[in-house]
């Protein structure tokens, strides 16, 4: 299946490790231009040096900076326009769980989630509008896809302001998808559910009590296992793909069923 994604420049916000990592390589597999992004320049150095490896160099683009930094931010959007004056696909992926225990949230707290969920995209976003170019044309449209969670969707037990957050994330989405649609930039976001890879919540859930975490999976998954950063990869880049010219404020579950609604 073509996507059509080769020549596109695509920044993936927070993608020197994990689903992020996975996302931009998912990018670079169908011949994109890919911009990776995080704060810690021994991660960001290695996920370059081996996307560089795989890949063309010339097609594989660091930034090293902290995305929920106005200032950051700007230098980046300076960055993109300058090299390549122009960006196809935005994927604020950002975002991180890790919170207080139930009923422990505070005003600091909740700020803090939203900060980072929530805000860290609506920032991105604000930011590069002005160089996502619609072209109504041939329906080859633009897009930004947010990455948030099936804890947006549905009430399984994690950190409520993380929870909440992620499902404020949904609703931006959904709500952006409207007024951007209009002018051509098609919006969406997925929600992944348990996945694994190394360094991962889960992997160290597994190294933990490998027998507990298994329960885990074997009594909430139907399809009994993790998904993995392939599989949100492929999700993504479908969505950024010419395949999916027609959906605009969906909301894509990736989670081998776990949720119900
Ligand atoms: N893992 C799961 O099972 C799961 C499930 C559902 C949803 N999600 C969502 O998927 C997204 C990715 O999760 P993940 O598990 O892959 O996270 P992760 O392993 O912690 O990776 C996060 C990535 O973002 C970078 N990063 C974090 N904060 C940043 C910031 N402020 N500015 C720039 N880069 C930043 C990190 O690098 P540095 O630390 O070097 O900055 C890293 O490259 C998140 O939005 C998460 O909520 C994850």
């Amino acid at each position: 299946m073509d996507l059509a994604l080769n020549n596109k420049i695509i920044l993936v916000t927070g993608s020197s490790k994990g689903i992020g990592f996975g996302i931009a390589k998912s990018f670079l597999e169908e011949g994109s231009t890919v911009i990776i992004n995080g704060r810690d320049e021994k991660n960001i150095n290695r996920a370059e040096k081996k996307l560089i490896n795989k890949f063309n160099s010339k097609r594989v683009y660091k930034f090293l900076g902290d995305i929920n930094t106005k200032s950051v931010l700007s230098n980046l959007y300076q960055f993109i326009e300058k090299k390549f004056q122009k960006l196809d696909h935005l994927v604020c992926n950002v975002g991180n769980g890790q919170s207080v225990s139930l009923l422990q949230e505070n005003d600091s707290e909740f700020k803090r989630m939203l900060d980072i969920n929530l805000m860290t995209a609506v920032n991105c976003v604000t930011k590069f509008i002005p160089m996502i170019q619609p072209s109504l044309k041939n329906e080859d449209f633009p897009s930004i896809t947010f990455v948030s969670s099936i804890c947006g969707v549905e009430a399984i037990g994690c950190p409520i302001a993380y929870a909440s957050a992620k499902a404020a994330l949904i609703s931006y989405s959904k709500n952006l998808s409207f007024p951007l649609g209009k002018k051509g930039i098609r919006v969406n976001s997925v929600s992944p559910g348990n996945i694994m890879f190394e360094g991962s919540t889960w992997d160290g859930k597994m190294k933990i009590d490998p027998i507990k975490t298994n329960q885990i999976i074997e009594n909430n998954v139907p399809l009994r296992c993790f998904g993995s950063i392939k599989d949100i990869g492929n999700a993504v880049i479908f969505l950024a793909s010419k395949r999916a010219k027609f959906i605009n404020g969906a909301n894509l579950i990736i989670d081998g069923g776990q949720t119900r609604t």
